[in-house]
């Protein structure tokens, strides 16, 4: 049927203010009434995050000499002069962690291995530091924690950084490397390899914003930045599946393999065309560009203004076991014609924000699950969490995030879990230690470093004794 201009026209303008218009809120009452993770099915995955970079302090790799830095203008690079040399101490201190872990009534646990700290110069491979990494692993395991374990978080060698970082032709592969000897090595205590941790997040501070090592603020330098990271993710998962052949639970898979990837909405703030067209480049590029390439088994990277990047790329097809979603916040998107960032975000009004200013939008959790339950992989909720130093928002955080997960499930989505942002507070990147998400606080200048709960405990405790993990 051939369309008239003037219904065309008529269904775009809907479209276009459907976007900035609340189509979905939940109430209070429904948060409230609800009964977390009531119906979770039987090995349904509870837990917290952390990366090895932002807690366990004594590391040294690219971002050592960056956190002690300062822009051009005499900035610090990290806002507080934070420095990640001791942080939690969790690599001498890893057993108040379990025993934190313990408290909640967790199933799960996704933390970091550090490749600069087991592969400390190329092809060498530090024993001892990989016996630690298994013991840590071993006692979770005896505590009825699985592991998840990240491989790169955002973090590299001073020797891959010294030969161009991600812009090395050879670093997929050697990342690659690096995760066939931890699969080897690791491969019987750990059946859940997240391989890369936010290659868009990476791609965005690393490249575009300038606000991460090596400071670049340069797309057609992102987009190949990008390719490369979709590169070493199709290599690091063939590579865990030659290696890790150990079935470590007994659920006769010995590797799920997934990314962890930072899904954020881009709501248009108007009906105007501009802002609705950025919003969905943005999206595009760092919502949906690393997915598709898994699913099309091709790298394909579009960034305006830059070459399209486009080449078949097999090792993808196949890759991903499960889907992790790093869910944070939601960007109101009023569109710029020119300029870099090419929007800026309005703030909500009518919704609280975290202290980093990112506005708490658990509706978005629920949105991105039914989004993409139609991909062909479970999904599994790897990051979610809320800066908040006072620890009051946390709790309600935490239940209404997990009211979305509840109810995308009973719409049957394929939800296998949710670990939460973040075990303890630790270094959070450039904003040091004003972004505080622990569930546990601490206070990196204490002595002993204690590991204090904050009053969401109690409520995750609730969920875990709802899914009947809690001993
Ligand atoms: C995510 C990162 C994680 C932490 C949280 C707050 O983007 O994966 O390291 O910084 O945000």
């Amino acid at each position: 049927m051939k369309r008239s201009p003037s219904k065309f026209a008529l269904a775009l303008a809907l479209v276009l203010a459907a976007g900035c218009r609340e189509t979905l809120r939940f109430t209070p009452a429904q948060i409230a009434a609800h009964r977390m993770l009531d119906g979770a099915p039987p090995g349904f995955l509870l837990g917290a995050a952390t990366s090895a970079y932002q807690i366990e302090g004594g590391n040294h790799n690219d971002w050592t000499a960056w956190e002690k830095g300062r822009y051009p203008d005499g900035r610090p690079h990290v806002a507080d002069g934070l420095t990640a040399d001791r942080l939690d101490d969790s690599w001498n201190r890893w057993p108040a962690d379990v025993a934190a872990l313990r408290v909640l009534g967790a199933n799960v646990y996704r933390l970091g291995v550090e490749w600069s700290r087991l592969e400390p110069a190329e092809g060498t491979w530090d024993a001892a530091a990989a016996a630690r990494y298994r013991q840590m692993f071993a006692a979770l395991r005896a505590a009825h924690v699985a592991p998840m374990v990240t491989l790169y978080h955002f973090t590299l060698p001073t020797w891959i950084a010294a030969r161009g970082g991600w812009d090395w032709p050879g670093t997929p592969a050697a990342l690659a490397a690096f995760a066939g000897r931890a699969g080897a090595a690791f491969g019987d205590l750990v059946d859940w390899w997240c391989t890369i941790n936010e290659p868009n997040v990476l791609v965005a501070k690393s490249y575009l914003a300038g606000q991460w090592p090596p400071g670049a603020r340069d797309p057609a330098r992102a987009a190949r930045v990008m390719a490369a990271l979709m590169r070493a993710h199709g290599l690091m998962a063939l590579a865990l599946r030659q290696n890790d052949r150990t079935d470590a639970d007994g659920d006769q898979r010995a590797t799920q393999i997934g990314i962890a990837q930072n899904l954020r909405i881009f709501d248009p703030a108007s009906a105007s065309p501009l802002d609705g067209l950025v919003a969905g480049a943005a999206d595009g590029f760092y919502d949906e560009s690393f997915l598709d390439a898994v699913t099309l088994g091709r790298i394909r990277v579009v960034l305006p203004g830059v070459a399209d990047i486009d080449e078949p790329f097999p090792p993808l097809a196949g890759s991903f076991d499960y889907l992790g979603i790093n869910y944070y916040t939601r960007d109101r998107v009023v569109g710029r014609l020119s300029g870099s960032p090419p929007y800026r975000a309005l703030p909500a009004d009518d919704r609280p924000h975290s202290d980093l200013g990112w506005e708490i939008y658990p509706e978005g959790l629920y949105r991105l699950l039914l989004r993409y339950s139609h991909r062909g992989w479970p999904l599994l909720v790897t990051e979610n969490g809320v800066a908040d130093a006072g620890g009051a928002i946390r709790p309600e955080f935490l239940r209404a995030h997990l009211y979305a997960v509840d109810r995308a499930r009973a719409d049957g989505v394929d939800v296998r879990g949710y670990i939460f942002w973040s075990l303890l507070d630790n270094f959070e990147w450039s904003h040091g230690a004003r972004g505080r998400f622990g569930l546990f606080s601490v206070d990196f200048a204490d002595p002993d470093l204690v590991r204090r709960p904050t009053a969401a405990v109690a409520t995750f405790r609730e969920a875990a004794r709802n899914l009947g993990t809690l001993r």
